[in-house]
């Protein structure tokens, strides 16, 4: 059981009064100031970004995608892989042009990475314009960093991984205006070997469900079709909450609130998918008929060391006990390959679980030696070279699985939610079906944020195409 802590209202209060006086120079300004916020990966972090552009807008922000006009810049960061934080290093580094064209501009370094001693080491040495450093868990006092960073003579580094707490009650600038991401919960407790996450983001700690339920019932008022509840692991939702709750209560609990939208989650663990969450979506009708379940690896002695908590067996009973509570439930996965000391037959187990559990898709990530996790530790004999074979296998193996099940959409008709437009001609229009999979559809621009049947007409191993046959909701 987790000692949940959130933050006490009146220091919340305390920093709407500093974005109160930061608005009140912005407006003393001629020109209103502009805004930079760029972010890298995972939809907690683009939520975590909703909320800076947020206290940013109330602070008197405007935005813009053009990082010379910004008045400040915000790089919000990802430490999961090596290759996402060299991104990171490499477009930090060209921030010094902007500096030094606009000398006045603040650069703010954020996210996961901002909570990585070496990191923090880093920027503090080698990156000298970057003017503030804070980790996830102090987003809540982002105005009170930046008023500092904007008044104080020297850099501000906030940069300690605590604990982290629930801080309710900052306003959020969604991005869009048919999908809404809601965190449910914070932090991660598992401790896969491999995982940074729990270093940088804290202890688990979920929401009061009072909360999250206002927020989805406004969410729904304002329009949004589409909510994802967020957490690193929201099978274990309520965990350390006074009130004895859980997953399954929260959807069912979401499913009730009137109108027509969608309940989509991520990410969960598959030690926690119980028996009781797949009741809870197959009763739902509102809860998406999709599961994100990462199996990571197929070889149980690999399991084992990843710390995951289930055997190659147990997992793909788990996918087994979905499809019979949803037989048209689609399934995706992360998996990881090349784990240190990953034989060949243990990949061959993995190549044997994504042909027994036909994912509809699947995210394939090499192993990421991630400095301070346990399997930092571990000897990896494995070369580079076999790393990207096996990969390339992989990639091969689950691009057919998933073009054979495109394949059967073609001809139907489905529903589908349309969620925003593209720029390629032949389809103008990005949809969603039921299950999560993308579809690029030929229609008109009003039908954004609406429900509505399409034809599919063909597909690859990504996504559908298809045209839109006469509005559904
Ligand atoms: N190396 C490679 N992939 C990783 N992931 C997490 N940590 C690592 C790592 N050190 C992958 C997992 C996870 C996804 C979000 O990223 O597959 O599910
Ligand atoms: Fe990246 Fe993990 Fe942080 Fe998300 S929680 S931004 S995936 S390190």
């Amino acid at each position: 059981m987790n000692e949940r802590a959130e933050i006490p209202t009146n220091e919340i209060e305390n920093q709407k009064k500093v974005m109160q006086q930061i608005l009140e120079s912005s407006q003393a300004r001629p020109v209103q100031p502009l805004a930079y916020v760029d972010t890298y990966g995972c939809q907690q972090n683009e939520s975590d970004s909703e909320k800076l552009r947020g206290m940013l807008a109330e602070m008197g922000y405007g935005f813009t995608g053009d990082e010379f006009q910004a008045d400040i810049v915000i790089i919000n960061t990802c430490a999961i892989r090596e290759n996402a934080e060299n991104r990171v290093f490499g477009n930090v580094g060209a921030l010094v042009h902007t500096k030094k064209a606009k000398p006045t501009q603040t650069i703010v370094f954020c996210g996961c990475m901002a909570a990585v001693p070496e990191t923090v080491e880093k920027v503090r040495q080698s990156y000298k314009h970057v003017d503030l450093m804070f980790s996830p868990n102090v987003l809540w006092r982002f105005p009170e960093l930046l008023h500092r960073t904007l008044t104080a003579k020297g850099r501000i580094f906030e940069t300690d991984a605590n604990e982290g707490a629930i801080a309710e009650g900052i306003p959020a600038h969604r991005d869009g205006t048919v999908k809404a991401w809601l965190p449910i919960m914070y932090g991660c407790d598992n401790h896969c070997s491999y995982c940074i996450v729990p270093y940088v983001r804290g202890q688990e700690r979920s929401r009061e469900p009072e909360a999250i339920l206002k927020e989805a019932k406004q969410l729904v008022k304002d329009g949004f079709k589409d909510i994802t509840l967020l957490g690193q692991n929201v099978n274990s939702y309520g965990m350390g909450l006074p009130c004895k709750t859980d997953f399954a209560t929260l959807i069912r609990k979401i499913n009730d609130i009137d109108g027509a939208f969608l309940i989509r989650f991520m990410t969960s663990h598959p030690k926690d998918a119980s028996t009781e969450l797949f009741k809870a979506m197959a009763e739902s009708e509102k809860a998406a008929r999709h599961i994100h379940l990462p199996f990571q690896a197929g070889g149980d002695r690999i399991l084992s060391l990843m710390n995951r908590g289930y055997t190659h067996e147990e997992y793909m009973e788990k996918i087994a006990e979905a499809r019979q509570q949803m037989p048209d439930i689609t399934i995706t996965s992360d998996v990881i390959v090349g784990f240190p000391g990953e034989t060949e037959s243990e990949f061959e187990d993995t190549l044997r679980l994504v042909e027994k559990a036909q994912f509809d898709a699947m995210f394939t990530f090499i192993y990421s030696k991630r400095p301070g996790t346990p399997a930092a530790e571990l000897e990896d004999t494995t070369t580079r070279e076999e790393k990207q074979i096996r990969f390339d296998r992989l990639l091969e193996l689950q691009n057919a699985i998933s073009e054979k099940k495109h394949t059967k959409y073609i001809g139907k008709s489905i529903s589908v939610l349309v969620d925003g437009e593209s720029h390629d001609e032949r389809y103008p229009l990005k949809a969603r079906t039921n299950g999560g999979r993308l579809v690029h559809l030929c229609g008109a621009g009003e039908l954004v944020g609406h429900f509505v049947q399409a034809k599919i007409t063909h597909c690859n191993s990504w996504s559908l195409f298809g045209e839109c046959g006469g509005e559904h909701i």
